[in-house]
């Protein structure tokens, strides 16, 4: 029995990795958990899979959250320092990363810190402070395994074979929900038309990301830093129904692919029982009813994102954590009504280039990156508020 600490167990990826520990009772244990604000979601878990301790990082939902638990034989914890806590707990041998944004470096770098495998889905603090974490992973003999639905098809792909001998990665992209629309048809676009993504069912700020590209902006910094495999051998390809999620190819000409129907419980099951793989009795996938696939690339003109994230790993340093802290506040700021869709990598494209680089070779360094973009990215989206 495997046991394990969901770092942002209320979300979209919280709630399915439950899902698998519920459906396979005799491979997990529960001993940690934790969420933002959500005490009601929390405390149903609690009740559910008896975790020891659960921290949320909004003191008073946690104080609300100890009223509603008083009696159960489970330990609060509250802001960054409560979610480093449970990250770290020593009973836990797999964390599982599923914080949304920025706010999952701290405690993510406290579980590789402590020893902690790691299943990475919170895939913004490997934009941040990709190198940080992969040198910290490596002094802690901590795997990372990824969760992402498009860098686990890589793994998979990649198990067996030399690095030396791929000649690309290809990430494949859904194009989310406003693909197949003109600019200025973007330019009016609302947020509960770029929430109706065609093949997932995610959190709300990762189904902004896809409608933009900007998804596959971080996943380019994430794929880099998760295989080591430079940024000119990282390529993006539209394939709209998300199933093939990934492919590399090799120097002599073989391509490898994982397929699958688009549902995450796969990667995410994949990477909590490596190597071995859980009877998950999903539907099968059946190619001759799909019969076609298809595939185009990329358009920079109409999702200019994408270009931004291969731009940040080139410049490098600080530049990555600026452009994923400009991208949090503007895609908040759409979802909230205040800016327009176009105006998203307007601000972000700002915030980069007001920017002085610094290397990124400490927590603190990172961290301070994201902290000025956010408030430079805020004073652009003030300037814009409609
Ligand atoms: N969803 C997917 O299918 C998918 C696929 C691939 C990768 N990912 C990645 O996985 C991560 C999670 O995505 P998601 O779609 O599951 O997001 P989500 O549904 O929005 O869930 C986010 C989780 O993080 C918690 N949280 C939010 N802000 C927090 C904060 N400041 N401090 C601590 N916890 C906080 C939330 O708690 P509350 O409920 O209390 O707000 C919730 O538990 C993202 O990095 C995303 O890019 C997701």
């Amino acid at each position: 029995m495997k046991t394990i600490v969901i770092l942002g167990s209320t979300g979209s990826i919280g709630t399915s990795t439950l899902d698998i520990v519920d459906r396979f009772p005799g491979e997990f244990r529960v001993a940690g958990l934790t969420a933002g604000s959500n005490d009601e979601k929390l405390e149903e878990q609690i009740r559910k899979f008896k975790p020891r301790v659960v921290a949320l990082s909004d003191a008073s939902a946690a104080a609300r959250l100890r009223q509603r638990c008083a009696g159960l034989s489970v330990e609060i914890l509250d802001g960054p320092k409560g979610l480093s806590q449970v990250a770290s707990a020593t009973e836990a041998e797999l964390v599982i990363s599923a914080i949304v944004g920025g706010a999952g470096l701290v405690p993510t770098l406290a579980a590789i810190r402590s020893g902690k495998q790691i299943a990475l889905a919170n895939k913004e603090p490997m934009v941040m402070a990709g190198k940080l974490m992969q040198e910290e992973a490596r002094k802690h003999g901590v795997r990372i395994f990824p969760v992402d639905s498009e860098h686990s098809a890589i793994f998979q792909s990649l198990e067996g074979h030399r690095k030396e001998d791929v000649r690309r990665l290809i990430l494949t992209a859904s194009g989310g929900a406003l693909w197949p629309l003109t600019k200025e048809e973007l330019r009016d676009v609302t947020a509960e038309r770029a929430l109706q993504h065609p093949n997932w069912k995610m959190g709300a700020k990762i189904t902004i990301d896809s409608a933009t590209l900007m998804n596959k902006g971080l996943e380019v910094v994430e794929a880099h830093w998760l295989f080591d495999i430079p940024e000119s051998q990282i390529e993006v390809m539209i394939h709209r129904e998300s199933i093939i999620h990934s492919l590399v190819e090799y120097h002599d000409g073989s391509m490898i692919a994982q397929l699958g129907l688009p549902d995450m419980r796969t990667p995410i099951s994949y990477a909590m029982r490596y190597p071995g793989r859980l009877p998950l009795d999903l539907p099968s996938l059946e190619l001759t009813e799909i019969a076609k696939l298809t595939f185009c690339k990329p358009d920079h003109d109409r999702f200019p994102c994408l270009g931004l994230g291969y731009e940040s790993l080139r410049i490098g340093g600080t530049m990555p954590a600026t452009m994923n802290a400009a991208n949090e506040i503007a895609a908040d700021a759409f979802l909230k009504g205040g800016i327009r869709f176009t105006d998203i990598v307007e601000i972000i494209r700002r915030t980069m280039d007001a920017h002085s680089l610094k290397e990124v070779d400490t927590l603190e360094e990172a961290l301070e990156a994201d902290r000025w973009a956010r408030e430079k990215a805020e004073s652009f989206v003030s300037a814009l508020v409609h």
